[in-house]
């Protein structure tokens, strides 16, 4: 078992002072240097953190929750075979490297720490991929999830929060999607995701092991320190990929579909800042230990904004036209889709505070300029 260094957790905190040349515009400067402030919980001595095991917690949103965990006063530790993750993304706690698969090794962890909770981002997450190749996200996300599941029951560990996604929702196009509308997921990836909710469901009353599934629907930006940010390979992701053709990195960004029923014509989507989703998960977190059975919620705005009104606001950030090829409508790509996220509201008092389209471009433009490899 690999135990990386626990000094990344004191490098945290002397680096906030650099942070001021990251950021491309002085609003967004002063938005870090406020969520730093709110979320600094220097006083909590570290054998007074509880543990939580966060699974994933190398890749883009679990090494963002690995922040928001730290700050809230738990440590977490990081579980990760590090295949779509990145071991420099681990900077709150140790890492221990392995596949949430490998059973024995998962004993070991829970035997060697007093873990009170899991967080679960350990997935394959690829929409297209899944559909090409189902056996490796049935195999990965729910086998995975079913053998993270075996060692929590064994340790007795029965508090979960599970990356759920808005895909279990299918084509839905109703707009805002609250958690009743019917789930019928198009393709493996949302498949998998909500077998594992079905799953979770029936551990909660033969078990009691309790969980909260998160439904994410468009998750974007960067840490507003820049430490980490968003690091697919390859990306597949808008945001990310209208940066790398600003960059030259990609001759040109596609966009799939400009024809949509829609004011510019093209879909619309509700992006949530990942710092936002973090926080999320922090409550929900809080809300399990202290005894709530869980359940399913969407995490997302309830604000839509079109690829066109994001390719403005990436114009407005970086004063650069992104290069674009127009392509034809993907098979069930909806128009629209939007989450209702009343009930994160009213279940965890979810409300999100950084998913304005300034600050989910600005951060993310900042971590592109300052660490993206040339290689993607
Ligand atoms: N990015 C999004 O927009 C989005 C939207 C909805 C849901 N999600 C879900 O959120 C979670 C995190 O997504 P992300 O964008 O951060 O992806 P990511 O690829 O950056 O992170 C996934 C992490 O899990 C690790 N991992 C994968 N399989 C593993 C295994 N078997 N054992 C141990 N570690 C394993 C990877 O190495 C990686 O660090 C996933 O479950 C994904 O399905 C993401």
């Amino acid at each position: 078992m690999q135990i990386a260094p626990q000094r990344a957790i004191s490098r945290f905190y002397s680096v906030d002072v650099n942070l001021a040349p990251l950021f491309c515009c002085r609003k967004i400067n002063s938005v870090a240097k406020q969520a730093l402030r709110d979320t600094r919980e220097t006083s909590v001595q570290p054998n007074q953190r509880r543990k939580v095991l966060v699974t994933g917690g190398a890749g883009y949103i679990g090494s963002h929750c690995c922040k928001a965990l730290y700050d809230a006063g738990y440590q977490p530790i990081c579980y990760d075979n590090l295949t779509t993750g990145h071991a420099d993304f681990v900077k709150w706690g140790p890492l221990v490297v392995g596949d949430v698969a490998e059973s024995a090794k998962l004993d070991d962890v829970f035997k060697s720490h007093a873990i009170v909770a899991v967080v679960h981002f350990a997935a394959f997450s690829s929409v297209d991929e899944s559909v090409t190749n189902p056996h490796k996200y049935y195999r990965n996300n729910l086998a995975g999830t079913l053998s993270l599941l075996e060692a929590m029951r064994a340790a007795g560990c029965l508090n979960l929060v599970f990356s759920s996604t808005g895909a279990v929702y299918g084509s839905a196009d109703s707009k805002p999607i609250s958690e009743s509308f019917p789930c019928a997921p198009i393709n493996p990836y949302g498949a998998s995701k909500y077998m594992i909710e079905r799953i979770l469901s029936d551990y909660r009353a033969a078990y009691g092991l309790n969980s909260f599934c998160l439904r994410y629907f468009n998750a974007c930006g960067a840490d507003l320190s820049g430490l980490i940010g968003e690091r697919h390979e390859p990306e597949t992701h808008l945001i990310p990929r209208a940066l790398m053709a600003i960059q030259g990195k990609l001759k040109a960004l596609e966009i799939y579909g400009s024809d949509y029923n829609t004011p510019d014509g093209t879909a619309i989507r509700d992006y949530i800042h990942v710092v936002d989703l973090a926080a999320a998960h922090v409550l929900a977190l809080a809300k399990l230990l202290k005894g709530h059975g869980g359940g399913s919620l969407n995490l997302g705005t309830g604000t839509g904004f079109s690829v066109g009104q994001i390719l403005n606001a990436i114009r407005a950030t970086t004063g650069k036209q992104v290069p674009q090829i127009s392509r034809a409508r993907r098979a069930g790509d909806p128009s629209i889709l939007i989450a209702d996220p009343a009930q994160a509201k009213a279940v965890l008092n979810f409300v999100s505070r950084h998913s304005s389209l300034e600050t989910i471009v600005g951060s993310a433009w900042a971590w592109h300029q300052a660490t993206r490899q040339d290689n993607l």
